[in-house]
């Protein structure tokens, strides 16, 4: 065996170990009262050790990026991201003793930034968001190293059939409730990888489960689905760390998708904050998107008489965000105003209430 196949086995043998003694996501209920006859779950892929979704995904994209031969010992690997992966890319990068640099927005919260140095790895800052990209290409061509791009890659280097991904393991641990198989689950799209594992197993396993996909309000996502046209793009990035992009990804799988919202950043902020008191702890703006995107399911439901369990993302932990949306000021300076807000989504998830503000709906 060469040399470079006997690092690569090697590496695979390592990720695979930490694999081993990691524990499966919590899956948690959260009572609506609004909605007797609907039972929502969030799964809380918070838990993971780097502290989000992106865990699962960023050993995926190792793995993938190992099978393909394009890692070699001691080359960079580079990222474009908002954050989160970024943060879980550098843990296994450090894992394998490689050099690791994220290019972020500068818009990316200092505690973001601080997490991707505490696994060893170097923020590249970037002024304009939608130049993430080509940044990463440049850097990855510059020192030899390898451009991860998690945008194109993502939907592809998750094994979507199975092999514990989140779809199964939601699934999983659904088995013994009165709704075993949940009528929707949402998600919210930031490269779309996760909606299309998803969608692709739901369709797999035969599942009546129908995907609904909650995009931020500066996004091109949901108006890409409505048109059918993947050459939208914006020249601003997301509000909501993490979810809607500047142009449609290469992830970003539509005909998975039963349904599509557009989520206003305000009310996506307003879900968060009440989820967080709902929980006893903090969580990020994707998953306040994502109760929002529940919320509109129940109705749904309540409208044509189902009764049934809806499973939602909880996408990553709040602490990251103490100095931006979990800060008074921030908010403020920003121009959210959120307390009526977060009582309208209180009324909704309390009594049924209509949600407030005009979210644009597709297939639902
Ligand atoms: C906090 C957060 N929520 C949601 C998502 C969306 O996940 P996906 O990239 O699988 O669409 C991301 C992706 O970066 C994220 O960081």
């Amino acid at each position: 065996m060469t040399d470079h196949r006997l690092w690569a086995r090697e590496a695979i043998r390592i990720i695979e170990a930490d694999f081993q003694r990691s524990a499966d996501t919590h899956l948690i209920p959260l009572p609506l009262p609004g909605f007797a006859d609907v039972d929502l779950y969030f799964k809380d892929e918070s838990s993971h050790p780097t502290g989000s979704l992106k865990h699962r995904l960023a050993r995926s994209l190792f793995l993938y990026a190992l099978c393909n031969g394009w890692l070699r010992p001691g080359a960079p690997v580079i990222e474009a991201s908002s954050g989160s992966t970024a943060i879980s890319e550098a843990y296994f990068a450090r894992l394998l003793g490689l050099p690791f640099i994220a290019v972020v927005p500068a818009s990316t919260s200092q505690e973001k930034i601080t997490q991707i140095a505490f696994y060893g790895g170097q923020s590249h800052l970037v002024d304009d968001p939608t130049q993430i990209y080509a940044e990463s290409e440049r850097l990855a061509r510059e020192s030899g190293g390898h451009f991860m791009d998690q945008f194109t890659y993502a939907e592809r280097a998750t094994d979507w059939r199975a092999n514990n991904n989140i779809a199964e393991s939601i699934y999983s641990q659904m088995r013994f409730e009165r709704h075993p198989e949940p009528s929707w689950l949402i998600s919210s799209p930031g490269t779309g990888g996760t909606t299309a594992t998803l969608g692709r197993y739901v369709r797999y396993r035969q599942h009546t489960t129908r995907v609904l996909c909650a995009d931020a309000e500066r996004s091109v996502f949901f108006d890409s689905y409505k048109s059918g046209d993947r050459s939208l793009q914006l020249d601003c990035g997301s509000r909501i760390e993490g979810i809607g992009r500047p142009r449609v990804e290469a992830s970003f799988l539509p005909h998975v998708i039963d349904a599509m919202v557009k989520v206003p950043d305000a009310l996506s902020l307003a879900a968060m904050h009440y989820l967080a008191k709902r929980l006893g702890r903090r969580v990020g703006g994707s998953s306040g998107t994502n109760l929002i995107g529940a919320l509109i399911a129940a109705r749904q439901m309540r409208t044509a008489g189902e009764a049934g369990s809806i499973v939602a993302i909880l996408c990553d932990g709040g602490d990251r965000y103490a100095t931006s949306y979990y800060d008074q000021d921030w908010l403020t300076k920003q121009g959210y105003q959120l307390q009526e807000v977060i009582e309208a989504v209180t009324a909704c998830v309390e009594r049924g209430e209509a949600l407030p503000e005009t979210i644009l709906c597709e297939g639902i």
